[in-house]
């Protein structure tokens, strides 16, 4: 057998499946299926400070293309609730929080709050696609002083890693993972759901009932594969700093997961493919990834993390200056008290 241990964070995961915030996780129930389905590590749903319904339904619908689009409206029961149910481990994961906020200020509360669990790493999600309804703000991590604001209130009121949860919806996301690593996150989490619509053309009106949603699911595997990869090689020519990359977007299966460790990930996201199938996709996942590290040859995931980035990195030099002008403007922004 292949030995699928990952070092993450201070954490020793049994292997790099994770649950990701997302459309699962609210409920304890699911962090232990998960559990009991043999994910790795568990994040749960993004939790808010005053308690959300969600919105009106429909709030997930497939798509014919392999996907699901969802806006749920991260409904969760609100940080004091999540604090009299939250475990640091569940079935014997770790189990780390998720949290999203409309302001710095809720993120410092937020953070002091769940600073209090003892947790083994905070995820800020800074990527919800539709968290304003349908008539969405710029995202935070759509802008890198915004992606540095938040990232430093949180960082100035906690010493717990911070895991910085990014959208695809840019242009260029190294500028964003630059300003959020520089402001002190520990690890990136790329990437959220891109974008998306679809049209009920018997009804003549978009399908969600929030109008707007976002797109998951193997539709978007090698969109947020490019994305990852982006990521990983700014990290490899120096660009950026080096830090664990949780990468999540369409992975189903065991040879997914050795895509997204090919292209740099530390841990991979399956979050659709739970809801497609079940909580047993970790464990089936797995038992493929060992298969196929058994076949190539490979002992650990560090034996083969990264090697496609090989192909992409060598021609490249490190573009100075759109990270010095991300990282200027975070700091200006964020009034960066970086933590390194
Ligand atoms: C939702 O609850 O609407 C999805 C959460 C997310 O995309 O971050």
């Amino acid at each position: 057998m292949a030995d699928l241990t990952v070092e993450l964070l201070g954490m020793k995961l049994a292997n790099p499946t994770v649950l990701p915030s997302g459309i699962l996780g609210e409920r304890q129930g699911m962090l232990e299926a998960a559990a009991k389905g043999g994910a790795g590590l568990l994040v749960t749903k993004s939790v808010t400070l005053r308690p959300r319904e969600g919105y009106r339904g429909p709030v997930l619908v497939p798509t014919p293309a392999g996907g699901i689009m969802n806006a749920m409206g991260l409904p969760n029961p609100g940080i004091e609730e999540f604090s009299r149910t939250y475990a640091a481990r569940v079935g014997g994961r770790p189990v780390i929080p998720s949290i999203h906020a409309s302001s710095p200020d809720e993120l410092r509360q937020l953070a002091m709050a769940v600073d209090r669990l003892g947790p083994p790493a905070i995820e800020v999600n800074l990527s919800c696609p539709h968290a304003g309804g349908s008539r969405p703000d710029a995202l935070v991590s759509q802008d890198p002083a915004e992606t540095a604001r938040a990232i430093s209130a949180i960082c100035t009121n906690t010493d717990v890693p911070i895991i910085a949860k990014l959208t695809p919806n840019v242009s260029d996301i190294v500028e964003i993972a630059a300003a959020a690593l520089y402001a002190g996150a520990s690890a990136i989490a790329a990437v959220n759901t891109f974008a998306a619509m679809d049209v009920d053309v018997n009804f003549e009106r978009p399908v969600l009932g929030n109008l707007i949603g976002g797109l998951s699911g193997p539709a978007i595997r090698p969109l947020a594969l490019r994305k990852v990869a982006d990521i990983a090689v700014a990290m490899r020519t120096g660009c950026i700093d080096q830090a664990p990359i949780i990468a999540s977007g369409g992975a189903a299966s065991g040879e997914d997961l050795a895509r997204f460790i090919l292209v740099g990930a530390t841990a991979v996201g399956m979050g659709s493919a739970v809801y497609e199938r079940d909580a047993g996709v970790f464990a089936a996942a797995s038992a493929e990834l060992d298969a196929w590290m058994q076949a190539k040859g490979y002992r650990r995931l560090g034996d083969f993390r990264g090697k496609v980035i090989d192909w992409l990195a060598t021609e490249k030099e490190c573009a100075d200056e759109p990270i010095g002008k991300a990282v200027e403007r975070a700091a200006e922004a964020g009034k960066a008290a970086p933590r390194r």
